[in-house]
C-alpha cells in the first residue's frame, strides 16, 4: 500500500517506481509536488517498508518504517495462527530530512515489541489509524543457545539487477531463515533507498534484517543508513554485536577507514569498541555459551579479484590499518580467535583457507577447517547490483580456497557448538522459468558445500 485515505491533503513527494510507468492518475500514483486529494477524502502516504531488526534479546524485535506525513507509531500484533492483533505497542517517530538537493523529508517510526514468546510466530501491522501497512508475520527467535540458527548472507544487492532477490524471497516465505545478514551496500540513500527498501520489504519485514554500512551508504555521513535501520546498541548502527543461538555476531564499518572526512575519531572509537566487545565475548563463561565469533564488515582484507580495491593491496587498510599500521583489524581478530569473517564489496564469491598475515593455517592437511589456527574468510558480494560481477585474477594465491563468479548468496547454518555449515547458492540458473541473466549461458548449479 503506498497511498491511503487520510484526513489531510498531501504533497506528493514520492515516486513509487512502478508509478514511473503509469499515468499519475493511476491508483496510488501521483505527480511529484502535486497536492493530492481533497480534505476528508484524500490520500496520504501510509506506513510502508517495514524492516525488522533484533533488539538485543530474543523476546524483543524492533519494527522500523517510514511515512511522508506525521502519523502515529503503532504496531498491532498477535500470535499466529490466531488471526487477531491482540496486543499493540507504541514507539516514536523522528523527522528525517535527506541531505540531497530535494531536502526530502520523511518520518521514521520505530517501535520495539517486547515480551515475545520465544519461537512463536506473530502477525503484525504497523502504522496508525490514519493508515496501516499490510499484515506481515515473523517468528520470534528461540531462546537460549541450544538451537541451530539459519542465516542468509550477502552483500552488494542493489536496486537494479538484484539477481538473488526472487530466490531469497522464496526461501524466506518457506521459513528457511532466522535472520538475514546484509554485509553492506544496502542502497538505502534517498530515492534509490525508497525503491530498494520496497523491493526488500517482503524479506526485511519477515525476518530480522541485520546490516553493516557499505561504501554506497556514505552520503551525508551515512545519515540515511543510520536513520532507516535500527540496529541494536547505542552506536547508531555503525557498529554493534548480538548473540544468536551459539554465535556472537559483530557488525562493524570498514567505511570509517575510507571516509576520514567524517571523522578520524570514528576509526579509533570503533577499534576500541571492537576490542572491548571481543574481550567480553571471549570471557570463558561467554565463550562456552557462544563459542562462535563471527564478524561482518563490508570491504574484505583479502581477495583475488582483478580490480584495484583495497583487498588487492598487500598492505590493505582494513587488514593493516591506517598508515603506520594504526587500528589494523587482522591482528585484533586473530588475537581474539574470531572464527569466521564475512565480507562483501567484491561482486563474486570467494572462500579462503584459515589465514593470518598471508600464511595459511589449516587445522590439518585433511581437515583444514577443523580447529583452524586462524580465522576463515568468506567474501559474498554477488547478490546482484548494477555493476554486475567482478572477475578474478587468473592465478589465485595459496590462501584462496574457492572462487565462484556467479550471482548468488550464502546460506550459513550454525549447526551447534562445533559445526557450521555453509552453502553458496548460484543464481545464474534458470529460476522460476526465467534465466536471470540472458547475457550469460546457463551454468550447471554449483554450490560450496564445505563443512568444517
Ligand atoms: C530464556 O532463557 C533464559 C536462560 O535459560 C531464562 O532465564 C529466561 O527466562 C528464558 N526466557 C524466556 C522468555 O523463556
Ligand atoms: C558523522 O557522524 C558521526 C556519528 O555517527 C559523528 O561522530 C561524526 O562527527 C560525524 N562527522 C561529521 C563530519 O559530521
Ligand atoms: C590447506 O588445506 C587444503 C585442503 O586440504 C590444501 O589444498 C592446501 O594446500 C592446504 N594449504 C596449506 C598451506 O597447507
Ligand atoms: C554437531 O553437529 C554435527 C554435524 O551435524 C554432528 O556431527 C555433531 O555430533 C553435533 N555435535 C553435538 C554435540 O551435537
Amino acid at each position: 500500500v503506498w497511498l491511503q485515505v487520510s484526513p489531510f491533503p498531501v504533497l506528493c513527494l514520492s515516486f513509487p517506481p512502478p508509478c514511473k510507468h503509469f499515468p499519475a492518475s493511476a491508483p496510488g500514483c501521483c505527480r511529484y509536488g502535486e497536492r493530492v486529494g481533497v480534505p476528508g477524502k484524500t490520500r496520504a502516504p501510509s506506513a510502508h517498508r517495514a524492516v525488522l531488526t533484533l533488539a538485543g534479546d530474543p523476546t524483543a524485535m524492533t519494527v522500523t518504517w517510514t511515512t511522508f506525513d506525521l502519523a502515529g507509531s503503532i504496531v498491532e500484533f498477535g500470535p499466529e495462527p490466531g488471526g487477531a492483533f491482540t496486543a499493540s505497542a507504541q514507539g516514536h517517530a523522528s523527522r528525517f530530512v535527506d541531505g540531497g538537493w530535494l531536502r526530502r523529508s520523511m518520518f521514521i517510526h520505530r517501535v520495539t515489541l517486547r515480551g515475545l514468546a520465544p519461537g512463536q510466530r506473530y502477525a503484525y501491522r504497523c502504522g496508525s489509524p490514519l493508515g496501516w501497512s499490510r499484515p506481515y508475520s515473523f517468528r520470534a527467535l528461540p531462546n537460549g543457545t541450544d538451537w541451530s540458527p539459519r542465516l542468509a548472507v550477502f552483500g552488494d544487492m542493489g536496486n537494479i539487477n538484484p539477481q538473488s532477490l526472487p530466490r531469497l524471497q522464496h526461501d524466506t516465505q518457506q521459513g528457511m531463515y532466522d535472520a538475514i545478514l546484509h554485509v553492506g551496500r544496502c542502497h538505502c540513500n534517498a530515492m534509490v533507498g525508497d525503491a530498494f527498501m520496497r523491493k526488500i520489504e517482503p524479506v526485511a519485514a519477515s525476518v530480522p534484517y541485520m546490516t553493516c554500512p557499505g561504501n554506497h551508504e556514505e552520503k551525508y555521513n551515512f545519515s540515511n543508513y543510520r536513520a532507516r535501520f535500527s540496529m541494536p546498541g547505542d552506536t547508531e548502527g555503525l557498529w554493534y554485536s548480538w548473540d544468536i543461538g551459539p554465535a556472537h555476531i559483530i557488525s562493524f564499518s570498514t567505511e570509517v577507514y575510507f571516509y576520514l572526512n567524517y571523522g578520524r575519531h570514528l576509526v579509533q572509537e570503533q577499534y576500541q569498541w571492537l576490542e572491548r566487545d571481543l574481550q567480553e565475548a571471549t570471557r570463558p563463561d561467554r565463550r562456552r555459551r557462544h563459542p562462535w565469533i563471527i564478524t561482518m564488515g563490508h570491504r574484505p582484507m583479502y581477495c583475488s579479484n582483478n580490480d584495484h580495491d583495497d583487498c588487492t593491496e598487500h598492505e590493505s587498510i582494513v587488514r593493516q590499518g591506517l598508515p603506520q599500521h594504526l587500528y589494523g583489524l587482522e591482528d585484533l581478530f586473530y588475537k581474539y580467535g574470531v572464527d569466521l569473517e564475512l565480507w562483501a564489496h567484491e561482486h563474486s564469491y570467494e572462500r579462503l583457507w584459515p589465514v593470518y598475515n598471508y600464511q595459511v593455517y589449516n587445522g590439518s592437511a585433511e581437515s583444514p577447517y577443523t580447529n583452524p589456527r586462524a580465522p576463515a574468510h568468506i567474501i559474498t558480494g554477488s547478490a546482484g547490483c548494477k555493476e554486475r560481477l567482478d572477475p578474478f585474477v587468473p592465478k589465485p594465491r595459496e590462501w584462496s580456497a574457492l572462487r565462484i563468479e556467479d550471482y548468488g548468496y550464502t546460506r550459513l547454518q550454525i549447526v551447534n557448538r562445533s559445526h557450521i555449515r555453509l552453502e553458496q547458492v548460484s543464481d545464474d540458473q534458470v529460476w522460476h522459468g526465467r534465466r536471470t541473466d540472458p547475457q550469460r549461458p546457463p551454468r550447471p548449479a554449483r554450490s560450496d558445500p564445505y563443512l568444517g
